[in-house]
C-alpha cells in the first residue's frame, strides 16, 4: 500500500513539473481573404499581419493560428475560401473582398456561422455593412489621401509656381492614374486631389485620365501613350497608389524626359520613398499597413475572447493617412538622429 502511494505522489510530482496538468493555451483561428497577395500594399498588410500576430500571441498568452488565402482577383473563388474558413470554424474572418459591392453574402453566411467578419482595405457599400452587428470594416478614409496628395502639389505651387507651371499659362495641365474603377480609394483619391487645388484656387486643367488597375506595368503603358500625345506638357502626374506612380516615372526616364513632371502618389511603399530620396518622385501619402493590421488582429482577439469592441458607429475603425516628401524624410531622419544622440 505505501508503495502505491509513493508511486502516486511521483506520478502527481512529475504532472506538476512538466506542466502537463495546466490548461492548454487558448489557440485563436483567424483566416485572412486577401483580393490579390501579388499587390504590392496588400502584401504589406498580410507581412504586418503575421508580425503582428506573433506580438499579440506574447501580450494576450494565447495562441494565433493565421491562415491566409489568396482570391487572386476572382469573388468566385474568395467566396470558396471564405466558405471553407467558416466550415472549419475559424473564429474570426479578416476579408480583403474582390467586388465590394459582394459583402451582402459574405456578411449573410458569417452572421449564420455565428462568426465576425472584419472587412479591410475595400470598403463594402453600408448598407450591407450595417446588415450585422459582428460585421467590421478596417480602413483609411481615401478621401484624406486625396486631400493630402493634392496638398503637396499645392505647395509646391505657394513655393514656386513657375517650378510647377512649365508653360507659364497659369495653369496646371495634369493627368490622372487611377486604380480599379469603383474601388473607394481611386474614386476618393481622383476627386479629393484635384479638388485640394481648385479649392485653393489654382486652375487645372487635365490632358488624359485612365485606369491602371493599381499596377506599375500598366500605368508605364499609359504614361509613354500620354508622353507620345502631349509631351512636356504634362505638368504633374496624379497616381492613385505608388505602384503606378513608378509606372508612370519608368515611362518618362525611358523617354529621356527632363526635367520630369510632378509626380505623386499614395502608399509609401519602400520603392516609392527610394524615389522620393532620389529626386523622382516628389511626394506620397503613407498607407498605414502596420496600423491598419494592429487594429484588424487587436479587433480579432476580442471578438474571439468575447470582448464586445467599442468602434465608430459600431463598425468602422479608421486608420489616418500622412503625407511624405523629401521634406517630413529629412525631419524625420534628421529627429530620429537627434534621439540616437
Ligand atoms: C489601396 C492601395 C493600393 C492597392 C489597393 C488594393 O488602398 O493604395 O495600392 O493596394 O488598396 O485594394
Amino acid at each position: 500500500m505505501r508503495r502505491i502511494l509513493a508511486r502516486l505522489a511521483l506520478a502527481s510530482l512529475m504532472l506538476t513539473l512538466c506542466g502537463c496538468g495546466t490548461s492548454p493555451t487558448p489557440t485563436i483561428r483567424v483566416g485572412v481573404a486577401l483580393y490579390q497577395q501579388e499587390d504590392t500594399f496588400i502584401s504589406t498588410v498580410a507581412q504586418s499581419l503575421q508580425q503582428r500576430a506573433l506580438e499579440e500571441e506574447q501580450a494576450r498568452d494565447v495562441k494565433i493560428n493565421l491562415s491566409v488565402a489568396d482570391g487572386r482577383g476572382s469573388q468566385t473563388q474568395q467566396n470558396e475560401q471564405v466558405d471553407r474558413f467558416l466550415d472549419q470554424k475559424y473564429d474570426v474572418i479578416c476579408v480583403n473582398i474582390v467586388d465590394r459591392t459582394a459583402a451582402a453574402v459574405i456578411i449573410d453566411k458569417a452572421q449564420a456561422a455565428g462568426v465576425p467578419v472584419i472587412f479591410f482595405n475595400r470598403q463594402p457599400v453600408e448598407e450591407d455593412l450595417s446588415r450585422w452587428d459582428g460585421a467590421y470594416y478596417v480602413g483609411s478614409p481615401g478621401a484624406q489621401a486625396g486631400e493630402l496628395q493634392g496638398q503637396i502639389v499645392l505647395e509646391a505651387w505657394q513655393q514656386d509656381p513657375a517650378a510647377l507651371d512649365r508653360s507659364g499659362d497659369g495653369v496646371v495641365q495634369y493627368v490622372m492614374l487611377e486604380g480599379e474603377a469603383g474601388h473607394q480609394d481611386a474614386l476618393l483619391r481622383t476627386k479629393y486631389s484635384v479638388l485640394a487645388l481648385t479649392e485653393a484656387g489654382v486652375p487645372v486643367e487635365k490632358l488624359a485620365n485612365d485606369t491602371a488597375d493599381w499596377q506599375r506595368g500598366q500605368a508605364g503603358i499609359h504614361m509613354t501613350q500620354w508622353l507620345k500625345e502631349f509631351g512636356d506638357q504634362i505638368e504633374v502626374v496624379f497616381a492613385n497608389n505608388d505602384d503606378m506612380a513608378l509606372g508612370a516615372i519608368d515611362a518618362c526616364l525611358a523617354a529621356e524626359l527632363d526635367p520630369l513632371p510632378f509626380v505623386v502618389g499614395v502608399d509609401a511603399t519602400p520603392p516609392a520613398l527610394e524615389a522620393v530620396e532620389e529626386g523622382t518622385l516628389q511626394g506620397t501619402v503613407l498607407n498605414d499597413a502596420q496600423g491598419q493590421a494592429r487594429e484588424m488582429l487587436d479587433l480579432a482577439c476580442d471578438l474571439a475572447e468575447g470582448t464586445a469592441p467599442q468602434v465608430e458607429g459600431g463598425h468602422y475603425v479608421w486608420l489616418e493617412y500622412s503625407a511624405v516628401t523629401r521634406k517630413t524624410l529629412d525631419a524625420a531622419s534628421a529627429g530620429a538622429g537627434n534621439q540616437s544622440e
